[in-house]
């Protein structure tokens, strides 16, 4: 293991980029941190200077994103700019310092009509303007380097950010009533559980370059479940740890159609997580386990 080099965390702002941040750290590997006032992906001369002022990169894990789902309709060039620009200029930088590229993508490139798990080599359909930006993405990181990982994941949740589980604590805490999807399937993905897989696939790369296989993985949070029974297990968590005198809000299940938004979702977007396992031993850990950890750093320990 080349411990020598430093693993770059572009976008280390982020939910994913802070958690992947302390997670290389505790495991002993130089990291260097770059934030958008470092570095702005959709601007090469950016990308140049940042990466070349750093001594000895040995990898780069790009974390950056535009990632405001239903903003991006109306928002297309701010998406793509950040989302295929951004990617791209990484890629090319990569290429010319010789350094591979770890790439974040999203299960959003398919267009959820699948009724079993999807594999990394199913055909992609982007249903919105956000997956059709990250599926460019994709595109850009494949046809400028080889040495690539791309790790699509689904449905991020953590303690840093905006996300679902901290709308829905808030939400239910607030109110006495919520209505959530209850048609829409996915996995939960708890940040730091995937900061963890990276930090192993960042030790494989960096300990022997010849052996890794690049190319395209899923990795999400085991098990399947919907929004609404993922809001349920939220709050039954908030309720164990008596977040609110009086109980949380009651919850309703509602169908897609009596949720309008800006941009559609893939009803089904279940990843096949067997080929990162095989590749890198990644191992995964069922979302309710998640879930429950990362609620006991949010609430404290059950009383
Ligand atoms: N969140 C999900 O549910 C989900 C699901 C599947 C896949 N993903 C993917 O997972 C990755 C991490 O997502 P996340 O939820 O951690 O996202 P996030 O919390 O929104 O963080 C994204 C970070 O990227 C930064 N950024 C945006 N544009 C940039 C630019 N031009 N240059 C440099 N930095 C820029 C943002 O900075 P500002 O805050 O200043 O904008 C932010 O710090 C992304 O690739 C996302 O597409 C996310």
């Amino acid at each position: 293991m080349n411990r020598n080099t430093n693993t770059v965390v572009v976008g280390s702002a982020g939910m994913l980029g802070a958690d992947l941040v302390e997670a290389l750290k505790c495991a002993g590997l130089k990291t260097v941190a770059l934030g958008r006032s470092e570095m702005d992906i959709t601007s090469p001369e950016s990308v140049r200077s940042a990466l070349g002022a750093i001594a000895a990169p040995g990898l780069v894990i790009n974390c950056a994103a535009y990632t405001a789902v239903d903003k991006a309709e109306s928002e297309p060039r701010a998406a793509f700019a950040a989302n295929r620009d951004g990617p791209a200029n990484l890629a090319d930088e990569c290429r010319k310092l010789e350094i591979p590229l770890i790439h974040i993508s999203t299960d959003y490139v398919f267009d959820g009509k699948f009724s079993r798990p999807y594999q990394e080599e199913d055909g992609v359909n982007p249903i919105n303007v956000y997956g059709l930006s990250k599926l460019k993405g994709e595109e850009a990181v494949r046809s400028r380097l080889d040495q690539h990982i791309i790790i699509r994941t689904s449905w991020l949740y953590g303690a840093g950010g905006r996300n679902f589980v901290k709308t829905i604590l808030k939400l239910g805490l607030e109110r006495d009533e919520l209505k959530v999807v209850s048609d829409q399937h996915g996995c939960p993905t708890w940040s730091l559980e995937l900061a963890t897989g990276l930090v192993r696939i960042a030790e494989w790369v960096q300990s022997d370059l010849k052996k890794t296989l690049w190319g395209t993985y899923h990795f999400c949070g085991k098990g399947e479940t919907s929004w609404y029974e993922f809001a349920l297990a939220i709050l039954h968590e908030a309720q164990k740890r008596q977040a609110r005198r009086g109980g949380v809000a009651r919850l309703s299940p509602i169908a897609t159609s009596e949720y309008p938004t800006a941009a559609a979702r893939p009803m089904y977007s279940v990843l096949d997580c067997a080929k990162i396992r095989a590749a890198f031993g990644v191992e995964r850990v069922s979302w309710e386990s998640s879930l429950a950890r990362l609620m006991g750093g949010l609430l404290g320990a059950p009383q």
